[in-house]
């Protein structure tokens, strides 16, 4: 089989890596990739949005399974282009994704489905947000209803601050994606992220992670892409697994069944786990950066068997994986999440110990020399008969690694441990 994955971060470099793994392959190509994806597979110098790029690439390079990493082509409808030319893609339709495309559409969903998840209010008018704020002091999540970059939702421990939100947003901040605005209630406690493949009718859950999306150390900071991430998360039990499973997931397959968009693909549900029980934060419509990355070390079984069956509407049994835990820390330009510098030569990447993949994410290739590209640079990833172990390894990595201005945290997985220490 000839595969295509689309996209060009640490997330499609963990999933090049684990499909390249699969004996069903014969070729994967990449686009656009990035420096580390080029030692698996051809980068092809596509852009992931470029939907009528990729599907003349697909065509012409005789493409039996297309991937899709980042939500932005889902969205656009990349699923129902493939199809339409007869080509097999992974990844949800474009009325499926707007599980993610619109949080006023994954909101009326759970709320018609009685899926737990905050309580809120959407808007269309600037002037009835502010009002109801008025009506509703005290902190609040204030979030543009379309794709933001993961930069569209303000956590508001006050009126001041939503305000500022909400004016912001209707004022054109993030384009077309503030018309509509959802203000909802603050929920405590931890967050987790449930990965789950569905093939429209069964859904079956990956590994629980967790991602740490503020930028400094005990989480603090601005937010992030994500900093790190570990899998499998000790304090999600099997009981909470089972109430994730009835009231979340299952509901959330069957309802968009119904609503005539079965969901095919990973159905990523943002998580926190309340006093009251696990309640849904957002809903992603692809893999998760940079859970993906430890969840690949961790999955044993064929990736690319799984996908297939996806597609095909035959999901069955169950997933396999390796005993354990993973971790992967990222390690990212300096001024990140800020404004950043490109063109910084990476040096140590051969002097990583063997055991700890280094998955690229904003890297390229000049004059045969790694330098970065983005603000996640790499993600450091590595396996471990316990998240203590994965950790030790990930970070005895890192010290090879070295580039000016890197920056990364040193607490990955400490809720985890934290937990486990009590
Ligand atoms: P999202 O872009 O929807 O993933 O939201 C970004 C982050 O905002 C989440 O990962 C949470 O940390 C936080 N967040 C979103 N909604 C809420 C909420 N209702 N209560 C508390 N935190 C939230
Ligand atoms: N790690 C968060 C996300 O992929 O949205």
């Amino acid at each position: 089989m000839r595969v295509l994955v689309v996209g060009g971060g640490g997330r499609e470099h963990a999933l090049v890596w684990k499909i390249a793994q699969s004996p069903h392959i014969s070729e994967i190509y990449c686009a656009p990739g990035n420096a580390g994806i080029a030692r698996l597979a051809t980068c092809v110098p596509v852009a992931a949005e470029d939907i009528e790029g990729l599907l003349a690439f697909a065509r012409q390079a005789g493409i039996d399974l297309t991937v899709v990493g980042p939500e932005a082509p889902l969205v656009a409808g990349i699923v129902d282009a493939f199809q339409a030319a007869g080509l097999p893609i992974f990844g949800p339709s474009r009325a499926a994704a707007r599980l993610e495309g619109s949080k006023v559409f994954a909101k009326e969903l759970m709320e018609a489905a009685g899926i737990p998840t905050a309580r809120y209010a959407a808007f269309t008018e600037q002037a009835a947000a502010l009002a109801y704020l008025e009506e509703h002091p005290g902190p609040v999540v204030v979030k543009a209803d379309g794709l933001a970059a993961g930069k569209g939702v303000v956590v508001a421990p006050d009126t001041t601050v939503a305000r500022e939100a909400v004016t912001a947003m209707f004022g054109g901040r993030f384009g077309p994606a503030g018309k509509q605005v959802v203000i909802e209630e603050l929920l405590e406690g931890e967050e987790v992220s449930v990965l789950a493949i569905s093939d429209g009718e069964r859904v079956i859950p990956l590994l629980p992670s967790q991602d740490h999306k503020r930028v400094g150390e005990g989480d603090t900071g601005p937010n992030t892409g994500g900093m790190g991430a570990y899998a499998p998360v000790p304090f999600y039990t099997p009981e909470i697994a089972g109430e994730v499973e009835e009231k979340i997931l299952r509901p959330t397959v069957r309802a968009m069944a119904a609503a005539g968009c079965p969901y095919r693909g990973v159905l990523y549900a943002g998580l926190m786990l309340t006093r009251e029980g696990p309640k849904v934060l957002e809903f992603n419509c692809r893999f998760g950066d940079p859970e993906t990355q430890p969840l690949m070390l961790l999955l044993q079984s064929d990736l690319v068997e799984l996908m297939l069956a996806t597609i095909n509407g035959e999901l069955a049994g169950k997933i396999d994986w390796y005993p354990g835990a993973a971790a992967g820390v990222v390690l990212a330009a300096g001024g990140y999440p800020g404004p950043y510098a490109k063109g910084t030569p990476i040096a140590g990447l051969e002097a990583v110990p063997p055991g700890v993949e280094v998955f690229h994410a904003g890297t390229a290739l000049v004059d045969g020399q790694v330098v970065t590209a983005g603000g996640r640079v790499l993600c450091v990833t590595a396996k471990g008969e316990d998240l203590r172990a994965a950790l030790e390894r990930v970070y005895a990595g890192i010290k090879a690694i070295n580039f000016a201005g890197m920056h990364y945290r040193r607490d990955i997985g400490y809720r985890a441990l934290q937990i486990a220490s009590k």
